[in-house]
């Protein structure tokens, strides 16, 4: 059935001439199969030139024929190491992919320096056939740019997934470490077709139960499962564990016997699980435990877990995401005074993981002001597939182009050009240590991530994390080719539909950098109105300030001064209401409702232009999904067009309910033909 499990990797048959040329190109396979990697590849590949081919091609030892596939390193296959390719510079993990002779024969060679390039090699083989790339001449040298990869699952031991809209955890806990679910071999499979090559199994609102003998042995039964593939196996560690499982009476990183429970810990955790990766820890952040209850700093903490990795060759991701209501500052403000102070300070070991804005994973922001103002630390990024702030599963958002927006943008910390993506991959500041995280929206749902389209999300993290530099709308063309069809009459439509569809939900929630409207707590739907509750930066008021006399947060230099944690000109810019993006407007500025905007209106008119524009687009792009009925099974069809329909229904919720609690304050009638809200 067209359920969504297969994700990307369908492989349904090419048609007939696209077989045929194919087949000439794959006359035999010659790959290894001594090692558990080699043996992935070659299955890999095998499944998907049957799919796609029609008929498998055989394996063979040696090059007997024209058209061979031959897979290896120079290790593992003699052909390839007679061809004496040039590997260098490639790493563990780049791969080669030409066209070659072999004894006189037309070949194609898939060939690294390491079985895990090569199986990275052979699903990049697979997505050429996929996406119908040309089979000759081919020349093609790729490496990943960033060397952590990584999904963060925030899933909790009890299977209820944190922010999660696909069902519950795919972790089974309860029949690990003896059950070993097939599903999991799927997921390695799509993450390595990704190059993602790493997953924290907890949520970083840790329990330290995951930390005990019981749950570390399942935990070394999936990384037995990924480790073919790949994949390393991180934890969430809860920084107070040496109290609540460990017998001690303080969790002081200072303290002798804390060290060495971590230290204990750790190599507990090493014997179980060789190539363990590391710790990400969350701490001194929304209640969580952490260093700072002891009168130490986010380095001492992060530097004590480091030591205890370190003779095993882990890493800690230490999140700058803190904030804490006993601090009056804005809260937009709060991790660059924490961490900035703390630059250079941290083990070699250890990066700082920083999540692409300074408030939330909203639908906009603004990039965190720390990429670029740490130049001694080397910063993680950390984006969210997950729709927390988004619409959860049902509302069609392709978070390709936030990525690349937040990527692209230019810090300016050492002049012009200083992207994001230069500080992420090491190269502005020239740091060894690089990495990306993701928020995980999978979960068991059979499509895994709760929506077609949100498997897309999921790819388009993996392709970034790769390379930080590509772009969001050849991803997309990939995704709905290898998704759905490769027929030109629907990857247009479909990949236009997909780029514009994340600016409709800033349109429809949260236009012109107003953030975090959503409604308390679960953050489904709008609630603008949300005051008084347990913590100020937990209301919407705190964020929009809306007044009679105008609305949003002005952090300018006479207001927080947020904008003077940015390097000029980026700061200069933000700082005045004239030149800033208007996209971020009532992010950095307080604005009176008659403000002229840049198309003339009055800023409540452009408001309510903004939001009914939102509503407009979805209702677009399910008229575009309803004549591509004949490019895509009905299953799948049907499901998108449903969750489209209520994607159009909550985007004239948001539009209407905002527009009528908005008016409350600027008291302005509608704009010409705008229907008021019922
Ligand atoms: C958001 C989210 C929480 C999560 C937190 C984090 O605040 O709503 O569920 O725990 O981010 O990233 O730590």
């Amino acid at each position: 059935a067209e359920d969504g499990y297969d994700l990307w990797l369908r492989y349904r048959p090419l048609d007939a001439a696209q077989a045929q040329t194919g087949r000439s190109h794959v006359a035999q396979l010659v790959a290894p199969a001594a090692t558990p990697t080699q043996r992935a590849a070659r299955d890999e590949l095998r499944r998907g030139l049957r799919g796609l081919l029609g008929a498998d091609p055989g394996t063979a030892d040696a090059v007997d024929r024209a058209g061979a596939l031959v897979v290896g390193t120079p290790a593992s296959s003699a052909a390839i190491a007679r061809l004496g390719l040039d590997l260098d510079g490639l790493g563990d993990e780049g791969f080669v992919i030409r066209s070659v002779e072999v004894d006189g024969r037309a070949a194609t060679v898939i060939a690294a320096n390491s079985d895990i390039g090569t199986l990275y090699g052979a699903f990049r083989f697979l997505r050429m056939l996929q996406t119908r790339q040309p089979l000759a001449a081919l020349d093609l040298r790729d490496a990943p740019a960033l060397d952590l990869r990584l999904l963060d699952h925030w899933d909790n031991l009890d299977r209820h997934v944190e922010r999660g809209y696909a069902g519950q955890s795919i972790w089974d806990w309860h029949k690990l470490p003896d059950w070993r679910d097939p599903r999991y071999t799927d997921y390695a499979r799509a993450n390595a077709s990704l190059g993602i090559n790493g997953t924290v199994l907890n949520n970083v609102n840790a329990s330290a139960q995951s930390l005990t003998p019981m749950y570390l042995e399942k935990a070394a039964a999936l990384a037995g499962v990924f480790r073919p593939y790949g994949i390393r196996v991180y934890l969430s560690a809860r920084f107070s564990a040496p109290r609540e499982i460990g017998g001690l009476d303080t969790a002081d990183p200072l303290d002798p016997r804390v060290r060495r429970w971590w230290r204990d810990k750790a190599d507990e955790i090493y014997r179980l699980i060789p190539d363990f990766g590391g710790f990400l820890v969350k701490a001194n952040s929304e209640g969580q435990p952490g260093p700072q209850d002891y009168g130490r700093t986010h380095a001492d903490g992060a530097n004590m877990l480091a030591d205890a990795v370190a003779p095993h060759g882990g890493v800690v991701m230490w999140r700058a995401f803190v904030y804490s209501h006993e601090e009056p500052e804005d809260r937009a403000k709060q991790a660059y005074s924490e961490f900035v102070p703390l630059d250079g300070q941290f083990r070699e070991n250890v990066m700082v993981q920083v999540k692409n804005g300074a408030i939330d994973f909203q639908p906009r922001e603004p990039f965190h002001p720390l990429f670029g103002a740490m130049p001694d630390t080397p910063l993680m990024m950390e984006f969210q597939i997950t729709k927390e702030y988004l619409g959860f599963a049902t509302h069609l958002v392709y978070l390709g182009t936030l990525f690349e927006e937040v990527l692209e943008a230019d810090t300016y910390q050492q002049g012009k050009g200083s992207t994001v993506a230069k500080v992420i991959d090491g190269s502005l500041h020239g740091h060894g240590l690089t990495g990306m995280a993701g928020v995980a929206n999978i979960g068991s749902d059979r499509n895994w991530s709760g929506s077609i389209f949100d498997q897309a999300n999921w790819y388009a993290f993996g392709r970034l994390a790769w390379d930080p530099h590509a772009s969001a709308r050849a991803i997309a063309g990939d995704w709905a080719r290898m998704t759905f069809s490769n027929d030109d009459g629907f990857v247009g439509p479909v990949v236009d539909m997909m780029m514009g569809s994340r600016q409709a939900a800033v349109d429809y929630m949260t236009p012109l950098g107003l953030h975090h409207l959503m409604g308390e707590g679960h953050h489904y739907g709008p609630a603008p109105w949300v005051e008084g509750g347990p913590r100020a930066d937990w209301t919407s008021v705190y964020y929009h300030r809306a007044t009679p006399e105008g609305i949003g947060f002005d952090r300018s230099s006479g207001g927080s001064d947020a904008v003077a944690q940015y390097a000029d000109p980026v700061a200069r810019v933000f700082d005045d209401p004239k030149q800033v993006p208007e996209d971020l407007l009532l992010w950095f500025h307080h604005v009176p409702w008659d403000w002229r905007m840049r198309s003339g209106r009055t800023l409540w008119d452009e408001l309510v232009h903004r939001y009914s524009r939102g509503v407009a687009y979805v209702r677009g792009m399910r008229e575009t999904w309803s004549g591509l009925a004949p490019y895509v099974d009905a299953e799948r069809h049907a499901e998108v067009a449903a969750f489209l329909a209520i994607q159009e229904q909550e985007a004239q919720w948001w539009r209407d309910a905002s527009i009528a609690y908005f008016r409350t304050f600027s008291q302005r009638p509608l704009p010409e033909g705008e229907a008021p809200p019922p």
